[in-house]
């Protein structure tokens, strides 16, 4: 409503009363009675108790009392902007997806930044892994592409993200420190968990300490498939490029940054969009199949390992827009809601066992944290085109469905939702069999050849930046047995790395000698596609 005329008072007491005598500017309780007096409680006599009566105080203090919920898990710093994704054309031999095949769309998306470990009242510049989350409300539903800064990941399989979290988090006993990576339970888990080395090597880099969030790429990780019109499966990884480049901060830059301004990227992503300097970046594939897969010296469905582009090329798909800050941090940013699991037509997943976990746990937690089952409801989250099915009643369910009937098949009501057949969401059919077993395959088993090559694909400034990190992390890691074990790590990625993080450290030469046959295939050239991953 347009500005109201306001009368200013002062009370009794010397408060400042600001009233009007315009309907529309009434303050009111949420039952919409209009409020007298928003400075004083309900007293009895002058200077009295106050009573218990006083419903306009118990309620506000009641909503206030409530107005935090979890943050989340893992990922609970963040920040969010609106924009929108528009597709190149040629995309329809990949896939059916409608929002990626016409090209005179724009579909609105949201997406959300994060750091990882950090709490939500954490700095904007650790050494951490960024989230880069997109949410596309697609004509289809809503798809969710939930991917991270660095194109490999920690683990290979879902049942140690728990434990990898628990080691990256505070130690419990303390509750300090907040920085990904400086401390013992940290390197203790990672130095015994060789699958860890590659990714480990991206975080220690100048990847882990981005400039400006407008100028991280975003990978999906994971290899996905897309499926055509025609039924036909191409197996991809995801890649976001950022229009404005990449860049990073250097170590001293990030700590001093850190102390000065704890909202460093929030206000940068902040000031560009509101100043109408919208970032942008470039949706690609790298599509490739399973032929092509079989051949290669790593496992695609192993999220330690990423493809080298000299041998599979990006095929840009898009590009993506960031144009609008959301109007409410709270409403928006923090109550969204992304899962892998979200998908829609034309896009299909993997048996990447990381992922197939992932799909399990985001809605799980996303119940508590948004404390009802009917969280789909909330406006950022719900989709922009119709939805409706059987599900029925919860806490907080908005809807009001008015049909008799809430299963199906059903014939009582015949405007009530059915199956779309083929022009629904099929799972495309991946040939499966084999004996139920708890182990991994060999084909997992090489953890050190693609951190090898992204260290030697890297400049010398970019060398001594990794070498820096190691010595400096590593550093804050008081457990001897620790930092020789990850030294013994170190010395399977390359000896040189080793012997300088060993000497930064004073303990030349203590490297554990562990794995004696671990597998690797240096052999492998160092890729020159590695070092566009480079800042
Ligand atoms: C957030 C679980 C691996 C990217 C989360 C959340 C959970 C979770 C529980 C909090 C969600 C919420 O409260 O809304 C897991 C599990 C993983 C895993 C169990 C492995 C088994 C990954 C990987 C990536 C990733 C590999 C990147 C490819 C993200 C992002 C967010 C997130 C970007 C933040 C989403 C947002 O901005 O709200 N994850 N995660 N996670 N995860 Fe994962």
């Amino acid at each position: 409503p347009a500005a109201a005329e306001v009368n200013e008072l002062i009370g009794n007491g010397g408060e400042l009363h600001q009233q009007t005598s315009d309907p529309a500017h009434w303050l009111t309780t949420n039952q919409g009675l209009p409020i007298a007096d928003d400075q004083n409680s309900l007293k009895a006599g002058d200077r009295g108790p106050t009573l218990l009566e006083d419903f306009h105080l118990r309620e506000k203090i009641t909503h206030f009392d409530h107005e935090r919920i979890p943050e989340r898990v893992v990922h609970a710093r963040g920040y969010g902007a609106h924009g929108y994704f528009q597709a190149y054309e040629g995309n329809d031999e990949l896939t059916k997806a409608a929002f990626l095949c016409d090209s005179k769309v724009k579909t609105p998306v949201f997406c959300r930044f994060s750091t990882v470990a950090g709490s939500e009242g954490s700095v904007d510049t650790p050494r951490d892994v960024r989230g880069f989350a997109v949410k596309f409300y697609t004509s289809q539903g809503n798809y969710d592409l939930v991917g991270n800064n660095i194109p490999v990941f920690f683990i290979q399989d879902a049942i140690k993200f728990p434990d990898l979290i628990h080691a990256v988090k505070p130690e419990p006993d303390r509750a300090f420190p907040q920085a990904a990576s400086a401390h013992d339970t940290f390197w203790d888990f990672v130095s015994l968990t060789p699958e860890s080395t590659h990714m480990l090597m991206w975080a220690m880099s100048d990847r882990a300490i981005p400039r400006s969030l407008r100028m991280m790429e975003g990978f999906g990780v994971h290899t996905f498939r897309l499926i055509n019109a025609k039924g036909k499966a191409t197996l991809v990884k995801f890649h976001w490029r950022p229009k404005l480049g990449t860049f990073s901060l250097i170590w001293d830059e990030a700590v001093a940054i850190a102390g000065a301004d704890a909202d460093f990227h929030r206000r940068d992503l902040w000031d560009a969009i509101q100043g109408g300097d919208f970032p942008e970046w470039e949706l690609s594939v790298q599509a490739f199949d399973e032929k092509q897969a079989a051949k290669f010296d790593f496992d695609v469905l192993d999220p330690t390992k990423l493809i080298p582009e000299e041998i599979v090329p990006l095929r840009p798909l898009g590009k993506m827009v960031l144009n609008r800050m959301p109007d409410n941090f709270f409403a928006e940013t923090e109550q969204v809601a992304f899962c892998p699991a979200n998908l829609v037509p034309g896009i299909d997943l993997s048996e990447d066992p990381l992922l197939q976990g992932r799909l399990f746990s985001y809605l799980d937690t996303q119940l508590s944290r948004l404390g009802s089952a009917n969280f789909q409801e909330i406006p950022i989250n719900a989709a922009k085109c119709p939805w409706q099915n059987m599900q029925r009643d919860g806490h907080m369910r908005m809807r009001v469905d008015p049909s008799r009937t809430s299963y199906e098949p059903n014939s009582l009501d015949m405007a009530a939702p059915r199956e779309a057949g083929a022009a629904g969401f099929e799972s495309f059919a991946v040939p499966t069999e084999g004996t139920k077993l708890r182990q991994r395959p060999e084909s997992f088993a090489d953890h050190y050849t693609q951190a090898h090559l992204f260290y030697k694909s890297m400049t010398e400034t970019e060398q001594r930046h990794i070498v820096a990190a190691f010595a400096f992390e590593l550093g804050k890691c008081k457990e001897v047995k620790v930092r020789t074990r990850m030294l013994g790590r170190l010395e399977h990625v390359d000896p040189e790395l080793a012997k300088s993080v060993a000497d930064k450290l004073g303990m030349p030469g203590q490297a554990d000698k562990i794995d004696p046959a671990v597998p690797t295939n240096f052999k492998v050239k160092p890729s020159p596609a590695l070092s566009q991953y480079r800042d």
